[in-house]
């Protein structure tokens, strides 16, 4: 649909299974592109939030399950916070696949929810180093790649509903996705000149492992039954239901196209007409 064949995409937090990472690589590889799929790269006794990591055994699997899609695919360790790790990352992708063309900046953390008057700086920190100093590290050797490559690029941050507006227990969260929005204008002005396109796509209530677990949180503090809590969302949405890793992939693939050739800078908002500026 969106002939994209040849191209390399790098997918950031891509190798867990059910996560959006996952469906916008399936949906890249669909559309012909050479699929990088990235993930912090460890096992599972290693750990230190189990259900909220990819394993090197999930990435692994969705790289042979891409393959049988008709393109090539590499699975790359990465942990967004490390710049030498990033670094490492391109040029693994470059020296697989020839370029880099395509980076999603999707990894990212939403467990860690503290009332604001008791957050402590280390969950500050910890939410702020994967979810922006990720994105900026990424985007700066994906960037630097394709300048010497010169034929322009694309960038897409998952940013989020918490990108727009603001939720309780939350701030180091919504305040990182607020600053992936700025960081997503600020590269767009300055590397429009390379034809490298930067835009965000904002997500609303997904089930993944994260939105699960968000839910859970939330349904726990209000005392409403979680099935309940669900159902809240659903009601209060236009559309009338919450968001599906599909919805985020579609968005991608388009706004990594050339049907989206004059669209840099933007925010998108995929969330069922649930947030709207
Ligand atoms: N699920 C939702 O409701 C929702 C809504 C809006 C935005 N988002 C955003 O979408 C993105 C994907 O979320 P998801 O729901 O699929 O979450 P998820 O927890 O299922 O997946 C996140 C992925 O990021 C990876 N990751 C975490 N720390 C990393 C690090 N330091 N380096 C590399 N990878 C790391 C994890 O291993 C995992 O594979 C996130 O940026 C999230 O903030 C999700």
């Amino acid at each position: 649909m969106y002939n994209l064949k040849g191209k390399t995409a790098i997918i950031t937090g891509s190798g867990k299974s059910g996560a959006i990472g996952e469906a916008i690589a399936y949906k890249l590889a669909s559309e012909g592109c050479n699929i990088v799929i990235s993930d912090i790269g460890i096992t599972k006794e290693e750990q230190f939030s189990a259900e909220h990591i990819g394993t090197t055994k999930e990435m692994d699997t969705i790289v042979s399950e891409i393959k049988k899609l008709g393109v090539n695919a590499v699975g790359i360790s990465c942990d967004v916070r490390m710049e030498n790790q990033v670094s490492h990352l391109m040029e693994k992708a470059k020296e697989a696949f020839g370029s880099v063309d395509i980076l999603v900046n999707n990894a990212g953390i939403g467990y860690i929810m503290e009332p604001f008057t008791e957050f402590k700086e280390e969950s500050w920190d910890a939410v702020l180093d994967v979810n922006l100093k990720g994105a900026f590290l990424c985007s700066k050797h994906a960037a630097l790649q394709m300048i010497e490559q010169g034929n322009g690029g694309c960038i897409i941050n998952i940013a989020s509903q918490a990108a727009k507006s603001g939720f309780p227990f939350a701030a180091a969260y919504t305040a990182s996705k607020h600053g992936m929005i700025g960081l997503t204008r600020s590269n767009a002005v300055e590397l429009g000149a390379y034809k490298i396109r930067v835009n965000a796509v904002c997500p609303n209530h997904i089930t993944t492992g994260l939105g699960h677990w968000q839910n859970k949180f939330f349904s726990d503090k209000m005392g409403l039954d979680y099935d309940k809590y669900l159902q809240s969302i659903v009601d209060k949405n236009p559309l009338k239901r919450t968001g599906l890793v599909e919805d985020i992939a579609k968005a991608v693939a388009f706004l990594a196209s050339d049907q989206a050739d004059y669209i840099t800078g933007e925010a998108m908002n995929v969330t069922g007409g649930e947030e709207y500026h």
